[in-house]
This record gives C-alpha cells, sequence and structure tokens, in this order.
C-alpha cells in the first residue's frame, strides 16, 4: 500500500547545553520524557513502524522505551539531519511515507501531524511558521508562492535572512523519495553538515510541488535545547492546558499555581485551588472542589467530593460526596465509597472503605475491608505487617472500633461490633457484641512520688 505511513524520529542529539548526564530526548517535560511525548501523539496515527535514530546515550534511551514497540537505528556521529534520517533507510520500506519529527520537540498535536499527512499529495509536505524573530532557523525560499529551497541561518544572504517564515523540521516525505535523495546529498555548506532540508530543492528540480502547512499553535514546533527553553515551554504547555479547561467550565483559583502532568478530566462546576499537581490519569466527577496543596496521581474522584487541603493521593478511587483530609495520604489501591469520611493524618493503602465510613483521626488502615457505616475511631491502627507477610483486617459493617485500638491482621471484626478503646485485637471478634482487650485500671494506693535529693 503506497499510503502506508512509517514515523522516523531524530534523537541522536547530546544536548550539550542541559549540562546533563542524560540525553536530551530524557528530559522531563510535564512529567515525562521528552520523546515520550512524540511517541504517545504517534500512537493515534497507527503507523506501520516508528525508527528512532539514537546517538549519544543510546542505552539510555533504548532502555527508558523498553516497554514500547520501536525500531532502532544509531548515528554515531552527528554530521546532520540529513545523516540522521539516512541511517534509517536500510530499515524503510521502499513505498509509503514517513513522518519526520524530533525527539526535542513534544508537543506537536495529532491533529497537525494528520493534516501535513494529508497534505503530501505529491511527495514531500512541511510545517512551516511565520515567525517575529526567526534566528538560526531555516527560512522557506519561494518563487511565485511556491517553495523552492531552504536556507539555513549561516548559509542566508542578508536579504534571506529578512524572511519570516521558517522551517519546522517537520515533513512528511515519500519513501521513495527519501530512498533517491538521501544518499545524493553532499555537505557542501557553511557548517558542512549533510541537510535533511536539501531534499527539498532536489524535489523542486524534479517537478515536484512542495506542500505546506502551519500549526495551530506556536508550541507545536518548539524545540528544547536548555533548562530555559524547558522550564518556558513547560509554562507555556500548562498555561494550554489550564486554558482548555477554563474553557470547558472548570474553575482555577490562579491558572497560573496548578500543574497537570499527563491528562485531568473534569466534570461540570470542578473547583481547584492553588499549588495542586495532577500526575498521570486523573479523573474528577461534577462539582467536586479541590483544595489548596493537593498532589494527586493517577486517581479517580467521584461527584461533589471534597478533597481538603495537603492530602497526597495515589492509584485510588474515591466515590461520591466524600471528604477527605486535610493531611491524609492515600496510598495506591485505597477504594472509598460513597459518602467515605477521612480526616486528618490519616494514611490508607489498598484498602476499600464502605458508603459512608468514617476514618477521622491519626489512623492506619492497609490491607482491609472495610464495612458500611463504620466508625475507626482516633489512633486505629491494622497491624497488617509482621516484618515478612501482610494480612487482611475484615471489619464488619456498622463496627465501631475504639480509640487507639491494634487490630493485629489476619483478623475479622464483627458486624456492629464495638472494639473498646485501647484494645489490642489478635482474635476475631463476634458480630454486636462489645470486645474489652486491654488491661484494667488499678489505683496504687500507698504509692509517693519520688524526691529530689
Ligand atoms: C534544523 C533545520 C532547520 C530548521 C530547524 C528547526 C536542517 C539542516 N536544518 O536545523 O531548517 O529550522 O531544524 O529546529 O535540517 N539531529 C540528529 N543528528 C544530527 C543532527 C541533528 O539526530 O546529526 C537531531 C537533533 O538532536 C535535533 C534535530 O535533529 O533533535 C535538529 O537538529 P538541530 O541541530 O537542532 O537543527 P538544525 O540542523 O540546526
Ligand atoms: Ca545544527
Amino acid at each position: 500500500m503506497s499510503d502506508t505511513l512509517n514515523i522516523i524520529i531524530l534523537g541522536a542529539g547530546k544536548g550539550t547545553r542541559m549540562k546533563s548526564t542524560r540525553p536530551k530526548v530524557l528530559q522531563h517535560l510535564a512529567g515525562k520524557p521528552l520523546i515520550s511525548h512524540v511517541l504517545d501523539t504517534c500512537q493515534t496515527l497507527n503507523a506501520q513502524n516508528t525508527i528512532v535514530i539514537y546517538g549519544f546515550g543510546g542505552q539510555m534511551v533504548r532502555d527508558e522505551l523498553a516497554s514500547r514497540k520501536l525500531l532502532w537505528a544509531e548515528q554515531s556521529e552527528q554530521l546532520g539531519t540529513g545523516h540522521a534520517v539516512k541511517m534509517a533507510l536500510s530499515q524503510l520500506p521502499a513505498t509509503g511515507k514517513s513522518l519526520i519529527l524530533y525527539g526535542d520537540v513534544p508537543l506537536t498535536t495529532a491533529d497537525t501531524l494528520q493534516k501535513l499527512v494529508q497534505a503530501n499529495a505529491e511527495g514531500i509536505s512541511m510545517l512551516t511558521m511565520s515567525v517575529a524573530n526567526p534566528f538560526g532557523l531555516g527560512r522557506i525560499i519561494r518563487q511565485d508562492g511556491k517553495v523552492v529551497a531552504i536556507v539555513e541561518q549561516k548559509d542566508a544572504t542578508d536579504e534571506q535572512k529578512q524572511i519570516n517564515e521558517i522551517n519546522s523540521g517537520i515533513y512528511c516525505v515519500d519513501n521513495a523519495l527519501l530512498h533517491r535523495y538521501l544518499p545524493a546529498l553532499s555537505n557542501d555548506n557553511a557548517q558542512g553538515e549533510y541537510y535533511l532540508t536539501d531534499i527539498v530543492k532536489m524535489a523542486v528540480a524534479d517537478g515536484i510541488d512542495i506542500a505546506t502547512i502551519s500549526p495551530e499553535f506556536d508550541f507545536e514546533i518548539e524545540g528544547v535545547n536548555d533548562r530555559i527553553q524547558l522550564a518556558n515551554l513547560e509554562r507555556t504547555w500548562q498555561a494550554h492546558q489550564i486554558h482548555q479547561l477554563q474553557l470547558a467550565g472548570v474553575q482555577f483559583a490562579d491558572p497560573a499555581r496548578v500543574d497537570i502532568r499527563g491528562t485531568l478530566q473534569c466534570g461540570q462546576d470542578v473547583f481547584i485551588d492553588i499549588n495542586t499537581i495532577f500526575n498521570g490519569n486523573v479523573v474528577l466527577g461534577n462539582g467536586v472542589q479541590i483544595d489548596a496543596g493537593n498532589i494527586i496521581s493517577n486517581s479517580t474522584i467521584g461527584d461533589s467530593t471534597h478533597i481538603k487541603p495537603n492530602c497526597v493521593i495515589d492509584d485510588s478511587k474515591i466515590g461520591q460526596s466524600a471528604s477527605i483530609g486535610p493531611f491524609a495520604h492515600l496510598r495506591p489501591k485505597s477504594d472509598l465509597a460513597d459518602q467515605v469520611k477521612v480526616g486528618n493524618f490519616v494514611e490508607i493503602k489498598k484498602s476499600t472503605v464502605g458508603i459512608g465510613s468514617k476514618i477521622n483521626h491519626l489512623s492506619y488502615v492497609g490491607d482491609a475491608v472495610v464495612g458500611t457505616g463504620v466508625n475507626v475511631g482516633a489512633g486505629v491502627i491494622t497491624c497488617n505487617y509482621d516484618g515478612v507477610n501482610k494480612f487482611t483486617t475484615t471489619i464488619g459493617d456498622g463496627a465501631f472500633v475504639g480509640s487507639n485500638s491494634s487490630l493485629v491482621a489476619p483478623v475479622i471484626i464483627g458486624k456492629d461490633a464495638t472494639v473498646a478503646a485501647g484494645s489490642v485485637i489478635t482474635k476475631d471478634t463476634p458480630d454486636g457484641k462489645l470486645v474489652v482487650a486491654r488491661s484494667r485500671q488499678s489505683t496504687i494506693e500507698h504509692w509517693t512520688r519520688p524526691v529530689k535529693k
């Protein structure tokens, strides 16, 4: 099939200006490596395969991306963008077309890439843009409106330097043309590099019309070379995501003080206060209120639930009309039903908590199955770990566990059972009964306080 799509991602650059031991494409933006943004975007394009050109720190890149289905091509010496793409030729089919992307240009949208692929009718389409300051970038040379060449900053005449339309470096090119033109590139230019851009004038000489399209957003073609650009692009991306959510009806107390490192999906009338970070995939239902200082990762929060200040919530599920925090820690696999209340200094791990149950103060609930309408008093601890193995604590519906009790797992607290405060429970307790497991209080009659000598 002639319209089969391949993707070639250039990522051989060392990124010297990052001053890092890690290759540039592994630097993080919005919580994940630059190149992972590119790969994730490409997933929607249904490409036949993706070839990553790697060089400096290549093993680190391969290790980081080991779980993905990719082809690899090494460019051990960086002799230019044309040379880099040439490294992919042996793995590139003779027909079909290739999207050429960069591991350090993370935010091109799938929409733009799709348009670029569609624009490739004659063999080459490219992403260009008019910018206020084109310095350092390749300029698009047009005659009678048609693209005839790309000239690099260092090769440009003074007149060409006045051109504002720049080359993003992103193209969609027929594989047949890559196979024909790349071996014929020369490095006879100001930088002594094999310029990928030279394929444009070769194609024009063959009578091919070069199509151009422009991205919707400026950030789509922005690359990263140093920590300042990386931080700026991070801010641009955060502002963009927040802006989209505002348009969709989410209220932010201050759009500049929330970070989304992943995807945040919100219902209607969600309010998000300052200094909150969302990691991975987070879903907030209608009317959710997130107070200041929360860190929420890969979690789902039901309608009308209130997350009070300074909670850490990881890989958890919270039902509707629940109330969490302040200062609660929900560790992975906490599954809290509707109307659950979790108060301050409570840690929950790998536990289910039934409808309307309350764990209001200073408790640790781990590996537990807590029923509905349970009241867990202040300072209750599930002793789930013997130093080697983990055990389950089961608390029946309607149970009342008195303050400062230790529930030594494996153990079952019966339905509607009451555990007296300060108990150490080592055996299952019956339904509906009061259990007291502590030493009795006694008074020492003839005791006197010691006096200072
Ligand atoms: C290139 C384009 C220029 C365009 C600019 C956009 C050429 C000759 N010029 O500039 O028209 O405006 O991109 O940013 O293509 N890379 C390799 N191996 C190499 C050289 C580069 O993998 O041998 C990778 C780099 O890691 C980087 C990307 O290619 O991700 C672009 O390289 P860079 O040197 O920044 O671009 P220029 O060649 O200056
Ligand atoms: Ca260069």
